[in-house]
């Protein structure tokens, strides 16, 4: 079997006690801190930025996994490896040179990733395989918390993993396949049968009473 994650999403966190959020996730058995990236141009809304990763770093030892949602992304990149981010993941179609900004976020020490948004072809992850640690597929569109998981995702996961697979038999080396959007209890062993093995969870954690149950109750639909 499969090793699975789970990355709630502080973006549906409540930011007057963000500290305490992230170590309530992390108590409760999350395994990564996913921190949405938004610039009010990549997509229409707005949230944090390396300053606020900085001052959570230092609240766990559990990677923090940036997802930046914002153009152009080289510069911010490489601010928010400096401010602790562990992995580092952008959108294709928001960096003039794919391959270049891989660099950039491997060369700062940090892990790097390709998000694919519901419609963008799984070709960009062509060329540059041996420079992704992390394949983000998004089964909404970004820019908000709270949607509907797409269900066309589930094909297009298989898909991904049946990249991922081929070239992790041919090369020995892993890449993470991570789902973004939607993610539910009810909903999260379909996502894994369809070969998902990181999964970010927002409201679906963050707006619950009870986190621990919330986490537990995800990780029981994966162990069926
Ligand atoms: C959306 C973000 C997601 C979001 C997921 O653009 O990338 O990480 O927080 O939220 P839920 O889990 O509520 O769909
Ligand atoms: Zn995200």
């Amino acid at each position: 079997m499969r090793n699975f994650r789970i990355a709630p999403s502080i973006l549906s966190a409540n930011f007057a006690k963000l500290g305490e959020e992230v170590r309530a996730v992390i108590d409760a058995g999350a395994d990564i801190i996913h921190f949405d990236v938004m610039d009010n141009h990549y997509v229409p809304n707005l949230t944090i930025g390396p300053m606020v990763c900085e001052a959570i770093r230092p609240i766990t030892q559990a990677p923090i996994d940036v997802h930046l949602m914002v153009k152009p992304v080289d510069t911010l990149a490489a601010m928010f490896a400096k401010a602790g981010a562990d992995i580092i993941t952008f959108h294709p179609e928001a960096s003039e040179h794919i391959d270049r900004t891989l660099g950039v976020i491997k060369e700062a020490g940090c892990k790097a990733g390709l998000v694919f948004n519901p419609a963008t072809p799984l070709h960009y992850m062509d060329y540059v395989m041996d420079k992704l640690d992390m394949v983000l597929l998004m089964s909404v569109n970004p820019g908000f918390g709270g949607q509907k998981f797409i269900p066309g995702t589930l094909d297009k996961l298989r898909e991904a993993r049946r990249r991922i697979d081929e070239y992790t038999a041919r090369t020995g080396r892993e890449i993470w396949l991570e789902i973004d959007g939607g993610v539910k209890i009810d909903n999260i062993a379909e996502i894994a049968a369809a070969g998902a093995d990181t999964f970010v969870a927002g409201s679906a954690i963050y707006n619950t009473p009870d986190y621990k149950a919330t986490i537990d109750a995800m990780r029981a639909e994966l162990a069926k």
